[in-house]
C-alpha cells in the first residue's frame, strides 16, 4: 500500500523554449535511474511540445498548467484536455492559488476542470490552500476542507493513482516561507481524513497529497518525511536545474 512520492515542477509563466529544451534535458538527465518516485513537469502552454520531444522515452511526465473540460469549442484562451494528450500530457495542474486569485477562479470551474481532465484521461492535480489572514483567522481547516469537498464534488475516483491533490499554503507560495513540517503533516493529516470519509478507504489512504510552497533543496528531506505528505509541487526551485535535480532525489 505504499503511495509512490510524486516531485512535480511547475514553471509557471518562465522559460524561452531555448531554456525549456535545455531544463527538460536536466530533469530528464537528473531521474536516470531512480524507480522509486514519479518526476513531473509542467511548463508553459508554448513550450510543451518542445519538452514532449526531450522527456519522450523517458520516465519524466508532462503535464499542463491549466485544462479546460470541454473537448473543443467557442472557448477563447482555453486549452482542451485533448489537445493536452495529443502532445504528450498525462497529468495537469488544477486550481492553482494564481489562477483562483489572479484570475479569478472559483471552486465551481475547478470542479469542472477536474472532471474534464478526468473524462479524458488526464491526471489532475488538484490545489488547494488557505491565505495568511485565514489561517491567522483560524479558519485554515474549514478553507481547505471547503476546497476539497467542492473541488471533488461528484468526482468519482477509480484509481487512486489518477487523481492528485496538492496542498499549497498561498502565504507559503514563492515567499521563501515554508510551512514548517508539522503545519504540512497536520493539514495532511485533516485532508487525508477528509478523503477517507469521502471515498472507499482503499482508495483514500492511495492517493496522493502533494506539498507546495517554497520548497526547496533544504527542506524538501523533512517534509517528505511526513507520513501524509506524498511529494512536492515546486515552483520557484524547479526552475533551477541543480536544486530540481537535488528535489528529486530527495531522502526519506
Ligand atoms: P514556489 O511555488 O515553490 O515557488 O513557492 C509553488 C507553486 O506555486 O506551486
Amino acid at each position: 500500500m505504499q503511495r509512490i512520492p510524486l516531485i512535480a515542477g511547475n514553471w509557471k509563466m518562465y522559460t524561452s523554449l531555448a531554456e525549456a529544451r535545455a531544463l527538460a534535458g536536466a530533469v530528464v538527465s537528473a531521474c536516470k535511474g531512480l524507480s522509486d518516485r514519479e518526476v513531473m513537469i509542467a511548463p508553459p502552454f508554448t513550450a510543451l511540445a518542445t519538452v514532449a520531444e526531450v522527456v519522450k522515452g523517458s520516465q519524466v511526465r508532462l503535464a499542463a498548467q491549466n485544462v479546460c473540460w470541454e473537448e473543443q469549442g467557442a472557448f477563447t484562451g482555453e486549452i482542451a484536455p485533448g489537445m493536452l494528450r495529443e502532445l504528450g500530457c498525462s497529468m495537469a495542474i488544477v486550481g492553482h492559488s494564481e489562477r483562483r486569485q489572479i484570475f479569478g477562479e472559483n471552486d465551481a470551474l475547478i470542479n469542472q476542470r477536474v472532471a474534464g481532465a478526468l473524462r479524458f484521461g488526464i491526471t489532475p492535480i488538484l490545489c488547494f490552500g488557505e491565505t495568511l489572514a485565514e489561517r491567522e483567522g483560524g479558519q485554515t481547516m474549514a478553507v481547505l476542507e471547503r476546497q476539497v469537498r467542492a473541488g471533488l464534488a461528484g468526482i468519482s475516483v477509480g484509481e487512486p493513482a489518477s487523481m492528485v491533490l496538492a496542498y499549497e499554503p498561498v502565504w507559503a507560495i514563492g515567499t521563501g516561507k515554508t510551512a514548517t513540517e508539522e503545519q504540512a503533516q497536520e493539514a495532511h493529516e485533516f485532508v487525508r481524513n477528509l478523503l477517507l470519509s469521502m471515498y472507499e478507504k482503499s482508495i483514500a489512504r492511495q492517493m496522493r497529497i502533494l506539498y507546495g510552497g517554497s520548497v526547496n533543496s533544504g527542506n524538501v528531506d523533512a517534509l517528505l518525511r511526513q507520513p501524509d505528505i506524498d511529494g512536492a509541487l515546486v515552483g520557484g526551485a524547479s526552475l533551477k536545474a541543480d536544486s530540481f535535480e537535488r528535489i528529486i532525489h530527495f531522502r526519506q
